[in-house]
């Protein structure tokens, strides 16, 4: 099991023990993380934003499709990725995440 702190709407840390290979917007659904489109990058539900630059800097790169569809979330920021695309994996052990205030729900079909 991997820690994962995800930092809620009202600033609280909350910590989660994560299976490796689960997703950052599965484990979080419980935090009000919605994931519309259950990962299939058509939605930017899943928005979150890493909390710390070394962090964001550990995960692979975002492709060019997670990019396109974080163009369309809600108070992006520099830090910000896709939670359905950022796996649990042991590197992530302690990790930050913040939930932005508000998502946008597009649905692009
Ligand atoms: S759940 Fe829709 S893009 Fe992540």
């Amino acid at each position: 099991m991997v820690k994962i702190v995800f930092i809620d709407k009202s600033g609280s840390e909350v910590t989660i023990e994560a299976q490796e290979g689960l997703s950052i917007m599965e484990i979080g659904r419980s935090l009000g993380i919605e994931g519309a489109c259950d990962g299939s990058l058509a939605c930017s539900t899943c928005h979150v934003i890493v909390k710390n630059k070394s962090d964001y800097d550990k995960l692979p790169k975002a492709t060019e499709e997670e990019e396109d569809m974080l163009d369309l979330a809600f108070g992006l920021t520099p830090l910000s990725r896709l939670g359905c695309q950022i796996i649990v994996s042991k590197e992530l052990e302690g990790m930050k995440f913040q939930l932005p205030s508000a998502t946008r729900n597009v649905l692009i079909s």
